[in-house]
C-alpha cells in the first residue's frame, strides 16, 4: 500500500511543529520540519556573506549545502554539512532573514526536490508553508493551521526566553507579522491554504485537543 503523508501548513509560530511531532510520535511516522531546511540554508548564506542578488552564486552555493536530519525523539535535529545547527537556526539573525531567502526560486527548487525524495516511501508528517500545495499536492491529509497573532507571539516569546535568548515580545510580534507578510505575498509558492486542507485554528485549543482532532482526520488512512 502507498505511504501516508500528512501535510501541515500555516502561519509562523502556530504550533505546527508541536502538533507534527506529537502526531509522528503517536503514529510512528517520520517527522520532517521543512522550515528547518530553509533556516539552515539561511544560516549558510549569512555565514558566507553570500550576495543574494547574484543568482549564479546562489545556485553554486546550493551545491555546497548538504542537509541531513537526525530524528531523535522526533525532535528533528538538522545537520548543515555535518554540523548540528538545530539551536542556531532558531535565533533571531536567521529568523530575520529566512523569509527573504526562502523566496528565492532556486532555493525552493532545491528544498522541494529533497523533501519530495524523503516522502516517497515512508509514512511522514511534514510541516511548512507549501507542503499541501506544492511539495505533496496528493497528501492524504492536509491541515492548515492558524491562531491569533498575539497568542502566537506570546508562545514564541516564552519559548525563546526559556532558552535564555534576549528578545522582546514586540520584536517577536514584528518578526512573525513580517514573515507572514513575506511568506503570503511572495511570487514563488506563497503560503496559501490548499483547497482540500482542513483549517485548524488552535487559539483556544490545548495540544491534546489538537492532537485528537488531527488523529481523527488521519485515522481513516492508517
Ligand atoms: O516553519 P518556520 O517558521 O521555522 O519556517 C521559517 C521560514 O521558512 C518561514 O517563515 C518561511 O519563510 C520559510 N519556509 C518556507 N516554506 C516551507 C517552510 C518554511 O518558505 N515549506
Amino acid at each position: 500500500s502507498k505511504n501516508i503523508v500528512v501535510a501541515i501548513d500555516g502561519y509562523s509560530s502556530c504550533g505546527k511543529s508541536t502538533l507534527a511531532k506529537a502526531l509522528a510520535k503517536k503514529l510512528h511516522f517520520i517527522y520532517v520540519d521543512s522550515g528547518a531546511m530553509y533556516r539552515a540554508v539561511t544560516l549558510y548564506f549569512l555565514r558566507n556573506d553570500t550576495d543574494l542578488n547574484n543568482h549564479d552564486l546562489i545556485i553554486d552555493a546550493l551545491q555546497h549545502i548538504d542537509l541531513n536530519f537526525h530524528s531523535r525523539d522526533y525532535q528533528s535535529h538538522i545537520l548543515l554539512n555535518g554540523e548540528e545547527v538545530s539551536e542556531e537556526i532558531r535565533q533571531m539573525p536567521v529568523s530575520e532573514n529566512v523569509s527573504r531567502i526562502s523566496a528565492i526560486k532556486e532555493v525552493r527548487q532545491a528544498m522541494v526536490k529533497q523533501q519530495q525524495k524523503m516522502g516517497k516511501s515512508k509514512n511522514m508528517v511534514m510541516d511548512g508553508r507549501d507542503i499541501g500545495t506544492v511539495v505533496f499536492p496528493h497528501a492524504q491529509v492536509k491541515l492548515f493551521m492558524t491562531a491569533d497573532p498575539k497568542i502566537r507571539a506570546e508562545r514564541r516569546y516564552k519559548e525563546l526566553i526559556a532558552k535564555g535568548e534576549e528578545v522582546s515580545l514586540e520584536e517577536i510580534f514584528e518578526n512573525l507579522a513580517h514573515r507572514d507578510y513575506q511568506d503570503t505575498t511572495r511570487e514563488e509558492s506563497p503560503l496559501t491554504r490548499a483547497e482540500d486542507a482542513i483549517i485548524l485554528d488552535n487559539t483556544n485549543l490545548t495540544e491534546e485537543e489538537q492532537l485528537k482532532f488531527a488523529i481523527g482526520k488521519i485515522e481513516p488512512f492508517v
